[in-house]
């Protein structure tokens, strides 16, 4: 079958208004990738070289998009919303081209998985036309309804067009089809609207295929990877299906999550094996960990690049280009942007690490901030292998403190420090005997003064 070429034509032109939202339906992010990309996705695991995408309510956002989540997609604007299989039509440019397998596909549909599509399309290998994937919903109403004999498809009747009879049927259409591309077009152009929403209904090939004696085959996938998304509350429902199937992945390849349930994961999470995850741990877009981390609980981590054996949180926050290498620890109430901290490296407690290098074995004392941003422009703090930077100390950027550098408490750096080299940055201290008990007694007899006058007004 790997021979056969395939397109997947995604329809995506609705409008999605019970989504109640300035954004195009499909936009709407599962995991942190819009939905469609992940029908995308779906398709391409599946075999689909070719892509075309049906856009029509909020084209140019969905341009834009497009060009992000899949550059080599081919768009085609439906103008008017007529149906589905009009909405197909729409991409005739790209059916045209002579595929061998056209993938009919859903942008709001975004739990489909490959082996859904992989199936349907080795029933077309093996000489149907026309393979409509079904599922079985809790509840079918509203599905279109699929009528089968003899183990053959016969047709698909829309919710509005069944009998009472039809209604009873619980084997319904997901909406995806998998069509020979060599009778695609011929059976899309010979559908009609005359039905009760005067559409033109993809499903319709159904009848057309068959009248015409050609193979027409109905496979099952899940209700879930054919779940589709209207609202918001689907939105979340298809969210929840989809962190409780990442979760089920990461723990089968090695991964121990203490409280799946509480740790959410990106789309494109990379998580390597004995790492440790505690509750309630939100892994944001493009974060990387190799073996044998272990990520204390409430950690927020986006953007991130995490060697092995590093130790991270209870409560870090991880930004976009935090880098730590080998056995680097990033502890509580710490939070790193665009910084390297090399190998074993600490960054212990309540410290900002932004657009800096953090030189291996080197300790960052609690509270210390590098000062990187001055209202306009962000500025580079270099830290040297081994250094050691005092608590509550502000580096402020540009500022390099050399291998081995020692800053003492409380430091305000704002100049340069060599290598080895002990800085202070603080006014030196003074201690005057008895100063403290005479202070506290001139302060009591005011206090008193004040006091006796107020009383002596009444
Ligand atoms: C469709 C099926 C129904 C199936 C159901 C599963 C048809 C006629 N009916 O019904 O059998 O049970 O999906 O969810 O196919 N779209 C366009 N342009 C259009 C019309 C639709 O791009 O002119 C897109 C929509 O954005 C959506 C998809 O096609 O992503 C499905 O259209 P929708 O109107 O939701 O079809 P259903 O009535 O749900
Ligand atoms: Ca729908």
């Amino acid at each position: 079958m790997s021979q056969r070429s395939c397109l997947s034509v995604i329809l995506a032109a609705g409008e999605g208004t019970r989504m109640k939202s300035a954004l195009p339906k499909v936009l709407h992010q599962i995991a942190g990738l819009p939905m469609v990309a992940h029908v995308v996705k779906a398709a391409e695991a599946a075999g689909a070289s070719g892509l075309a995408l049906v856009i029509g309510h909020g084209a140019d956002e969905m341009r834009k998009a497009a060009a992000k989540f899949a550059p080599k997609a081919e768009t085609f604007e439906q103008e008017k919303r007529l149906g589905t299989a009009h909405a197909v039509i729409a991409a005739r440019e790209a059916i045209s081209k002579g595929y061998d397998d056209v993938l009919v596909m859903f942008g709001d549909t975004p739990l489909i998985d490959a082996d859904a599509l992989t199936l349907a399309r080795r029933r077309l290998a093996e000489g149907a036309a026309v393979v409509v994937i079904g599922f079985r919903p809790p509840n079918p109403t509203g599905y279109g309804r699929l009528i089968e004999k003899d183990g053959k498809l016969t047709a698909i009747r829309e919710e509005k067009d069944c009998s009472e009879e039809e209604k009873k049927i619980g084997f319904c259409n997901a909406g995806m089809m998998a069509v020979a591309g060599a009778h695609a077009l011929k059976l899309l152009d010979a559908v009609g609207n005359e039905n009760a929403k005067g559409e033109y209904y993809l499903t319709d090939i159904v009848e057309i295929a068959s009248a015409q004696n050609l193979d027409v085959v109905a496979t099952e996938a899940s209700f879930e990877s054919a779940l589709g998304i209207n609202n918001r509350a689907e939105l979340a429902q298809a969210e929840a299906i989809w962190q409780q199937r990442r979760r089920h992945d990461a723990m089968l390849s090695g991964v121990t999550l203490i409280a799946p349930e509480t740790v959410f994961f990106s789309h494109d999470t990379e998580i390597g094996a004995d790492t440790i995850v505690e509750p309630n741990v939100w892994f944001g877009p493009g974060v990387r960990i190799a073996s044998g981390a272990k990520i204390h609980a409430f950690s927020h981590i986006e953007g991130a690049t995490i060697a092995s054996n590093c130790d991270v949180g209870p409560f870090a926050r991880l930004r976009p280009g935090a880098d730590l290498r080998n056995k680097a620890k990033v502890g509580n109430f710490c939070e790193v942007k665009q910084a390297v901290i090399e190998d074993g490296a600490k960054v212990n407690h309540l410290t900002y690490i932004g657009d800096a290098r953090v030189g291996a074995g080197a300790n960052i004392g609690a509270g210390t901030i590098t000062c990187n941003y001055d209202g306009y422009s962000k500025f580079f703090t270099d830290i040297g292998a081994g250094a050691f930077i005092g608590s509550n100390s502000s580096l402020v950027a540009p500022v390099t403190i050399g291998n081995g550098g020692y800053i003492a408490s409380g430091s305000v750096i704002t100049e340069s420090v060599p290598d080895d080299a002990l800085a202070f940055g603080r006014a030196r201290q003074k201690t005057i005997p008895g100063k403290g008990k005479e202070l506290r007694e001139r302060f009591a007899s005011a206090a008193a003064a004040k006091k006796k006058a107020a009383g002596a007004d009444h």
